[in-house]
């Protein structure tokens, strides 16, 4: 059993918190949040220790491992510390806000020996899986390019001053929302990207950091991804993947909080498109028990970390691109 501190109990680590109980291999131990008063009474209800801050579980030998759900511009220090205090960390996406910070919070956790994971769940989405399945068994031959789109609404009601949207916390709009994901993804097709271009606009809502997203991203190893992501049009998800032999396109059919599964459009050369439907499936718990296998020793956590690196860079010249209206280099990974 893994005992983990879930830190931030607020949306996505009540969340996790839902998914966890009464799982055989992992076990919340202790929340952590400083505002106590929001959170007690979900602690009380849920039977979980509650901390005000990280230290005390990070002093505890009973915690093993912690699940940051925090604000964005928190997790290297929150990763750097946990990792320090000998704990496995699982952070919420994005890993980092800069190419400085994520590298630090690789190497703490490596000096640590501690195991790394980043809650970029799209990856362990069945679909999703398929679609790597298939590109790296060449059934649809040289990947050419990715066209991604998550979108959703949810934020147009939050207060104006929520951290998430704000340009510190959450730069280039809805890209730490919901771009990210698409960013890592279009990385585990193509690795290392080398150009962004990106531009970031506020259309159709009050949201001042901007609603809407486009991102055409190059890769070192060729290839292209153009990466949609906008915060005033209903949910939209759409991966699609051209290769040379053929196009995989994943279709989410509903918001993940009331999963409906995914549409899965194969057209191989010569064929036409045919459809698979896909059920409902726990991603966000399959990433944390692949965490939980890699932190016992187990298989290694799947996600490269170069891959964890190379994100945050990508990110990071995106954010440029918004601010400077240029193409902007990606910094590489080492
Ligand atoms: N993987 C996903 O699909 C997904 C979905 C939603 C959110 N997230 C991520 O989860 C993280 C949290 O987002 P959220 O929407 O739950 O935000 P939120 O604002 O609802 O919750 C954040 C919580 O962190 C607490 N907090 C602030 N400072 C803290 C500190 N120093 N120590 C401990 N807790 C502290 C706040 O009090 C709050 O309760 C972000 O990284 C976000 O991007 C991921």
């Amino acid at each position: 059993m893994l005992n983990v501190a879930v830190v931030g109990l607020g949306w996505w680590g009540r969340i996790i918190v839902g998914l966890l109980r009464g799982h055989a291999r992992l076990r919340v131990a202790a929340v952590v949040d400083p505002n106590t008063e929001a959170s007690a009474g979900f602690a009380r209800e849920q039977g979980i220790a509650l901390h005000a801050r990280l230290e005390d579980v990070l002093a505890d030998p009973a915690i093993a491992a912690v699940v940051l759900c925090t604000p964005h511009s928190l997790h290297r220090a929150q990763v750097v510390a946990a990792a320090n205090a000998g704990k496995h960390v699982f952070c919420e996406k994005p890993l980092a806000l800069s190419r400085a910070d994520v590298r630090a919070a690789v190497a703490a956790c490596n000096a640590n020996r501690v195991a790394l994971a980043v809650g970029h769940e799209r990856r362990f989405e069945p679909p999703i899986e398929e679609l790597f399945r298939m590109l790296r068994a060449g059934e649809i031959g040289t990947p050419l390019q990715v066209e991604a789109n998550f979108s959703q609404d949810k934020f147009l009601d939050i207060d104006p001053r929520n951290w998430r949207l704000s340009p510190g916390e959450a730069p280039a709009g809805p890209l730490t929302a919901t771009g990210i994901h698409l960013l890592d993804l279009s990385i585990g097709v193509f690795g290392e990207a080398e150009s962004a271009f990106a531009s970031v606009r506020q259309l159709g809502s009050p949201l001042v950091n901007g609603d809407t997203l486009a991102v055409l991203l190059t890769f070192r190893g060729g290839g292209h991804a153009l990466v949609s992501a906008m915060l005033a049009t209903p949910f939209v998800g759409r991966f699609a993947l051209y290769g040379s032999h053929g196009w995989i396109e994943v279709r989410d059919k509903n918001h993940p909080e009331a999963p409906e599964g995914w549409e899965f459009i194969v057209c191989k050369r010569g064929g036409r498109p045919e459809r698979r439907d896909f059920p409902p499936a726990r991603a966000v718990l399959a990433n944390l028990e692949a965490f939980a296998e890699a932190a016992r020793g187990g298989a290694p956590y799947p996600v490269p970390q170069a891959q964890m690196i190379a994100n945050i860079c990508a990110l990071e010249a995106v954010v440029r691109s918004t601010r400077s209206g240029r193409v902007e280099a990606v910094e590489a990974a080492r």
